[in-house]
């Protein structure tokens, strides 16, 4: 083998240096993580959910701990897409990974009205489309787990964004699959899975739940990983372009994982939270993996589940 190992991956229109990208929700605006990590090293950045819209989010308790991970409850707090492109956008100019823009909204019309405005801006390199938070009352996953919603959805933000089309899509389905072909064939560049599914954890003495008004929450980290590479797995049999896995990575072994399953790139969501460089151990542990291997490039990994 000649040289370092090439991590490059292509989702769409967008050149990944490599595969590893932050979770949306789970690293803020970027700019909150620059003291703890180099965001250049990073394939993409993208960052939490915008909707058109500020929004305030859910009551307290957001989140409680479950075993090997949490139920969070943060129903899509965000400063709207105004603010985000006025106080937010300026600081990826002094950076050169990607940017992909999560957005989400109540109507089929909110989530192409976001997207329209932000095709806008030359920054943004791509969207994701999250009709799969747990969390809100309209339009995050009781869209995605309606296909004609997905559909319409799908096809009318694609008719109004040149930008890079990433689905997000809910666990919260009996079969995954005509999912990730509905998206394929509406114009999606790719499409990122899971979304958390929902969960519940109940304090005995009180009775009450353990997030209080909210009652449920979407369960994270490595909990739902094995779920999540199942649904990866299964997506990518199905469909051509690009999946993206999501879903308790927490090393490098991991990630490896779900590319061996079929995912082209992953995200990484709560292991932030609890080390907040855990992407570049990650970049560096899949680059070591493919020295040690021999794998000169990632798609001869991707897939590769015999
Ligand atoms: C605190 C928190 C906030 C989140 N906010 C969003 C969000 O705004 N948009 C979104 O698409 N997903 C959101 N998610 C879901 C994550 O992006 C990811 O799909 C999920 O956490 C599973 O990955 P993990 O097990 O690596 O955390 C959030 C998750 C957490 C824990």
């Amino acid at each position: 083998m000649s040289g370092s190992p090439d991590l490059s991956v292509d989702i769409g229109p967008m050149k990944l240096k490599n595969p590893v990208m932050p979770a949306s929700g789970t690293f803020g605006y970027g700019q909150e993580y620059s003291e703890f990590l180099d965001l250049n090293r990073l394939g993409a950045i993208i960052v939490k959910t915008i909707t058109l819209k500020p929004q305030v989010g859910s009551y307290p308790h957001r989140s409680t701990g479950v075993a090997c991970g949490f139920l969070a409850n943060i129903g899509l707090q965000n400063v709207g897409v105004d603010r985000f492109i006025e106080e937010k956008l300026p600081y990826f100019d002094s950076i050169d990974s990607p940017l992909v823009v999560s957005i989400g909204g109540q109507s089929v019309e909110e989530f192409v009205e976001v997207a329209n405005i932000l095709n806008r801006q030359k920054r943004v390199n791509a969207l994701e489309v999250n009709i799969s938070c747990p969390n809100v009352d309209k339009g995050g996953m009781q869209f995605g787990v309606d296909r004609e919603v997905t559909r319409d959805l799908v096809k009318r933000v694609r008719d109004v964004t040149e930008k890079g089309l990433i689905v997000k899509l809910t666990p919260m389905v009996t079969d995954i699959r005509p999912f990730a072909e509905i998206c394929q064939v509406s114009g999606a560049d790719a499409v990122s899975l899971i979304n958390a599914p929902v969960g519940m954890a109940i304090d005995i003495n009180t009775r009450r739940s353990k997030l209080g008004r909210n009652m449920t929450g979407g369960l994270v980290g490595p909990a739902i990983r094995p779920f999540a590479l199942y649904l990866v797995w299964q997506a990518s049999k199905t469909i051509d372009i690009p999946v993206i896995g999501i879903g308790g990575i927490s090393s490098a072994e991991d990630a490896i994982e779900f590319f061996i399953a079929g995912a082209s790139a992953i995200e990484i969501g709560t292991w932030n939270f609890i080390n907040p460089s855990i992407m570049i151990e990650v970049i560096d542990g899949i680059q070591a993996y493919m020295v040690e291997n021999k794998i000169q490039t990632l798609s001869e990994l991707i897939g590769t589940l015999s």
